[in-house]
C-alpha cells in the first residue's frame, strides 16, 4: 500500500497515491492511521501531480492528489462524527467495504422513508437510497437525451407513491408516465415471486387512485372549462390585455359579468358576444375567432366534464398528459391552468409534488407566447414560495439554460444524468454550488441509467445506478428496426 492520507483539519483529508491506485471522485474509502484509528471518507476531487522525486530515467512516474470529507470515525464503539481533534499526519487509504459504506448510507434515511433507487455505481452491492422528506426542497434532474432522467424519474414516483403519503401531479408532455399505474410482468422486475405477489398488492392499492388524463373521450380527456380559468388566464388565453387593448379587455369584462355562474363554456361567450350590437364586442368577437379560440381541443364544452369535475376526493397521483393535445398553445394553457390551480389551492397546505417533465417547454427562460409566459410566472411563484404551502417541484430537462432562471436557481436538490455539453456541464456547476464541481464534471462520462444524486435527498453526494422500474414505460418511441441486418 502506498497510498497515504492526512488530515489537518479533522474535516477533510488529502491523499497521495501512484496513477494505478486511483479511484473514481465520489468514491468512498477507509482511512487507518498508524496509531490505529479508522475513518470512513469519501473523495470529491482529484488531479494529476508529477511525483515526488521523480527522475529524468522515469519522466512518466506521475501520482494522484485527491482530496474529500471525513464522513464517520469507524473505530470505538460504532461510527462517530469525525470532529477537529481528528487530524492525522499518515493514514493508508483504501476503498471502504461495502458493508461499512451500506451502514452509513442506512443510517441516514434511519427516520424518514427511503426512496430506493438502484445501486451506487462506485462499488458493487450497496444500495442507492435518497431520503424521502429530500423531496421537500425542489429538485433538478437533468442529463442529455437518451441519458435516463424520464426511465429514473419513474422510478421515482414508483418509489414515492409506494413509500410516503405525498400526492403527486406529473405534467407529462410526451406520455412517458400514462402507465405508471400499470406494473410490468413479473420476469422484467428481477423480483421474486413472494416479493412481487407483495408489491403487487401494495402497488394496486395506489394505483386505483392514479387517474391520468389525456385519453380521447370524456371521462379521462385532457379539458378545461373556459369560466373556471381564472379571469386572468381567461384574458390571456384570449389575448386582451388590459393596458394595450382597453375597449377588447372591457368588453371581456363586461360579458363575463353579464353571464351566470361560472361554468361557461368558450362556446357561452361567444354567443354573448354574437348577441351585443357594440363595436367593443364585435371586435372582441372578432379576434377569438381569428386566434382560433373556438377551435382548440382543450376546451370542456356541453356536457363534457372538466378535470374538476371528474377528480375523485382521495386521489393520490394526477398525470397530465400534455403529450395528447395537439398544440404547444392548448400544452401551454393547460400547463398554466393547472399550476395556477394548485396555487390557488395553496392555503390548504396539503402537501404535493409537482413533477414537470421536458420543463423547459412549461416554464422556459423564454416563453414562445403569453400562455406560456403565465405558466412560467406560476412555476416561479412556486418554486420562490411554495415550499411554505407544502407545494414542491421535480423539474426534468436536458437543457438547463432554457429552463427560467428564477425557478432553476430555486432547487436545492440536483439529479444528475449523463450531459456532454461542456456548456451545459459549466451552468449545472454555476447554479449547483453546493455540489462539488469534479463530481458534476464526471457527467461526461456517466452510462444509461447513471447518475449523482446531491442536496437534501442525498447524505452524501451519491453516484447511482438506477434499478429496473416496476411499471411500464409510456410513451411511443419511434421503432428502430428499421436499420437491423435483412
Ligand atoms: N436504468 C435503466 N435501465 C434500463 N433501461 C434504461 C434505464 N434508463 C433508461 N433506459 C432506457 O433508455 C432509453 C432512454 O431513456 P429515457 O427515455 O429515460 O431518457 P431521457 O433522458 O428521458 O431522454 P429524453 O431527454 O430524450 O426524454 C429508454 O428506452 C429507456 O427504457
Ligand atoms: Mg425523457
Amino acid at each position: 500500500m502506498t497510498t497515504n492520507g492526512y488530515s489537518i483539519d479533522g474535516r477533510r483529508f488529502t491523499l497521495e497515491a501512484p496513477l494505478d491506485e486511483a479511484l473514481p471522485i465520489g468514491s468512498y474509502v477507509q482511512l487507518d492511521t498508524r496509531d490505529g484509528r479508522s475513518y470512513l471518507g469519501q473523495l470529491l476531487d482529484v488531479d494529476i501531480v508529477r511525483g515526488v522525486g521523480v527522475s529524468a530515467s522515469e519522466p512518466m512516474s506521475r501520482e494522484i492528489r485527491g482530496r474529500g470529507v471525513l464522513l464517520s470515525r469507524l473505530d470505538g464503539d460504532g461510527p462517530g462524527r469525525a470532529t477537529s481533534a481528528d487530524v492525522f499526519a499518515a493514514a493508508s487509504v483504501v476503498e471502504a467495504d461495502p458493508q461499512v459504506v451500506s451502514a452509513h448510507l442506512g443510517s441516514w434515511t434511519q427516520d424518514a422513508s427511503g426512496i430506493h433507487l438502484g445501486e451506487l455505481s462506485t462499488i458493487d452491492g450497496v444500495p442507492a437510497a435518497l431520503s424521502a422528506s429530500g423531496f421537500g426542497r425542489h429538485t433538478f434532474l437533468c442529463g442529455q437525451s437518451g441519458s435516463g432522467k424520464t426511465y429514473t424519474l419513474g422510478r421515482i414516483l414508483e418509489q414515492l407513491l409506494l413509500e410516503t403519503d405525498i400526492r403527486i401531479a406529473v405534467f407529462d408532455p410526451n406520455s412517458d408516465y400514462v402507465n405508471v399505474g400499470a406494473l410490468r410482468e413479473r420476469e422484467e422486475t428481477g423480483l421474486d415471486p413472494a416479493e412481487y405477489e407483495e408489491l403487487a398488492d401494495r402497488y394496486m392499492r395506489v394505483a386505483s387512485q392514479i387517474k391520468v388524463y389525456g385519453g380521447p373521450d370524456a371521462p379521462s380527456a385532457l379539458r378545461a372549462r373556459f369560466g373556471r380559468l381564472t379571469p386572468a388566464q381567461q384574458a390571456t388565453v384570449l389575448g386582451v390585455d388590459p393596458i394595450a387593448d382597453p375597449e377588447e379587455f372591457n368588453a371581456f369584462i363586461r360579458t363575463v359579468e353579464d353571464i351566470p355562474g361560472e361554468d361557461y363554456t368558450i362556446d357561452a361567450l361567444i354567443e354573448r358576444l354574437r348577441q351585443s350590437f357594440a363595436e367593443d364586442e364585435r371586435r372582441l368577437g372578432m379576434r377569438i375567432a381569428n386566434l382560433g379560440i373556438a377551435g382548440l381541443s382543450i376546451w370542456a364544452r356541453g356536457d363534457t366534464p372538466s378535470i374538476r369535475e371528474t377528480l375523485p376526493d382521495d386521489w393520490r397521483a394526477l398525470v397530465f398528459d400534455l403529450g395528447s393535445l395537439p398544440s404547444d398553445r392548448e400544452r401551454a394553457i393547460a400547463s398554466a391552468a393547472a399550476l395556477g390551480h394548485f396555487w390557488a389551492q395553496r392555503a390548504a397546505r396539503q402537501p404535493l409534488l409537482l413533477v414537470i417533465d421536458e420543463a423547459h417547454n412549461i416554464c422556459p427562460q423564454v416563453p414562445m407566447d403569453a400562455n406560456q409566459e403565465l405558466a412560467t410566472e406560476h412555476a416561479i411563484r412556486i418554486a420562490g414560495e411554495g415550499r411554505k404551502y407544502g407545494l414542491y417541484l421535480i423539474l426534468a430537462s436536458q437543457r438547463p439554460e432554457k429552463i427560467h432562471e428564477n425557478v432553476l436557481s430555486q432547487c436545492d436538490n440536483l439529479l444528475l444524468m449523463r450531459m456532454n455539453s461542456t456548456t451545459d456541464i459549466e451552468h449545472l456547476k454555476r447554479t449547483f454550488s453546493f455540489a462539488p464541481p469534479a463530481l458534476i464534471e464526471q457527467a461526461t462520462g456517466f452510462r444509461l441509467g447513471e447518475g449523482l444524486a446531491v442536496g437534501k435527498i442525498a447524505p452524501d453526494p451519491i453516484r447511482f445506478a438506477t434499478g429496473r422500474r416496476y411499471t411500464r414505460e409510456g410513451g411511443a418511441d419511434v421503432p428502430a428496426d428499421w436499420a437491423r441486418r435483412r
